[in-house]
């Protein structure tokens, strides 16, 4: 057993929503005691779990049998893994379901699966039969740290990722980290990235704590894991309860992203995971910052350097201005045709900067020519095919 599968006590934070608030339980094999849980949160009746392949041969057994246990009504709906199935026929699927389970406005739809499998159960929740409640269970570190917080729910649309969807938040965040153990490494170092952005927008300690657990971090050790998942909790909360609509404020929370989802979008989302997508996107942005005389040249090595030790990708694709710009323009947050950048002025502390073309320009050719500095034991990014 390793020390991520032991029990651990719980952490409780709260997302402060007025009518809207909930609370995020942090504890290590809390799956084993779902049902009571529900059943605390005041659920009563059918539960619809909604998850993926590979979440269900390990996971949807033991969640059966303990909601079962608690007297629940439980109808599984299981779709393949991945991006794809985060589509409008997938939420046509769960209707059809519902309607024929017969589920009521008191029913309950529960989220067991990464950000795909939140983002879709959380807009279903919103929409059927106007709304009934939905608790999150997320059990990627994507999921645990950033996507099961906040509200965001919503589907793709073959034009664009997330273009379809509506604000809902979840009754509760139940996080047991030690579905982690069971993550791939890839998908696990992709969740870091979102990590290490907490420590960019609003926490030097929190930074200055993974750069100093490296090794306990990559080793799953509980208790640092554990640490990393609340402490990463507790900043999202907090942004989002400051902005729930991201109207101004919960747009720090995009640090890394605007260059993050160009060359995500530019490969076609084949090539590079999203959290891989925002590490470099941290790594450039912060070094257009420099570039453009926000923050000084150590912030871009102390985060290359921590995001190289990671073992996430650190450098640019092949990409020409052109394409990186227009790709960056198509960015949701983009308005009124100017591009927002989230830009470091130290680390712990973050700007939302209008992009100008030009200077935008000027500071890719200065960096095709002498790419930020990079430390030793570099890795290598994949070109896009
Ligand atoms: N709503 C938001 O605010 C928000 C924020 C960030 C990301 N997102 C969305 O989240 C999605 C990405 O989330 P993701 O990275 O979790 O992707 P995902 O849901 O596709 O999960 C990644 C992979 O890991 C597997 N997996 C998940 N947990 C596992 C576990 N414990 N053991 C074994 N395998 C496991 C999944 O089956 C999948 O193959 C994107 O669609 C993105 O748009 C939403
Ligand atoms: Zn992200």
């Amino acid at each position: 057993m390793t020390t991520l599968e032991r029990d651990s006590p719980r952490q409780t934070i709260r997302v402060d929503l007025g009518a809207r608030s909930y609370p995020i339980f942090i504890q290590r094999n809390l799956l084993e005691c779902l049902g009571k849980e529900l059943r605390k949160l005041g659920r009563v009746g059918k539960v619809g779990i909604v998850t993926d392949r590979h979440l269900a041969g390990r996971y949807l057994k033991p969640v059966n049998r303990v909601l079962k246990a608690a007297g629940y009504t439980v109808l599984p709906i299981v779709f393949p893994p991945g991006e794809r199935t985060k589509t409008l026929r997938s939420i046509s699927t769960i209707m059809n379901m519902l309607v024929d389970a017969r589920f009521e406005r008191t029913s309950t739809l529960l989220a067991l699966g990464g950000g795909v499998i939140g983002d879709l159960t959380g807009f279903a929740a919103a929409i059927y039969q106007r709304g009934i409640p939905f608790v999150q269970v997320p059990t990627s570190l994507v999921a645990q740290v950033d996507s099961s917080v906040g509200g965001k729910t919503g589907v793709d649309h073959p034009k664009g990722k997330n273009l379809i969807g509506a604000f809902n938040q979840p009754r509760a965040v139940l996080i047991d980290p030690a579905t982690l153990t069971t993550l791939p490494a890839r998908e696990w170092k992709a969740g870091l990235g979102e990590v290490i952005k907490y420590g960019v927008i609003a926490d030097e300690a929190f930074f200055g704590y993974v750069e100093s657990q490296i090794e306990p971090i990559l080793k799953l050790e509980g208790a640092v894991v554990t640490h990393i998942v609340k402490r990463s909790c507790e900043i999202k909360a907090q942004v989002v309860s400051e902005d729930e609509r991201e109207s101004d404020r919960r747009r720090i929370l995009n640090f890394g992203h605007t260059i993050g989802h160009a060359l995500e979008s530019l490969g076609g989302y084949r090539g590079l995971i999203h959290g891989e997508a925002v590490a470099i996107g941290m790594i450039y942005e912060s070094d257009l910052a420099r570039h453009l005389g926000l923050c000084d040249e150590g912030v871009v090595v102390r985060l290359r350097t921590l995001i190289q030790a990671i073992g996430l990708p650190t450098s640019l694709p092949q990409v020409t201005f052109n394409a990186l710009w227009r790709a960056m323009q198509q960015d949701k947050k983009v308005s009124g045709g100017t591009v927002y950048c989230v830009l470091p002025e130290r680390i712990g502390s973050v700007r939302i900067v209008p992009l100008e073309k030009d200077a935008t320009r000027a500071w890719f050719d200065a960096t095709r020519a002498r790419p930020p500095r990079r430390g030793k034991n570099s890795t290598t990014t994949p070109r896009f095919r």
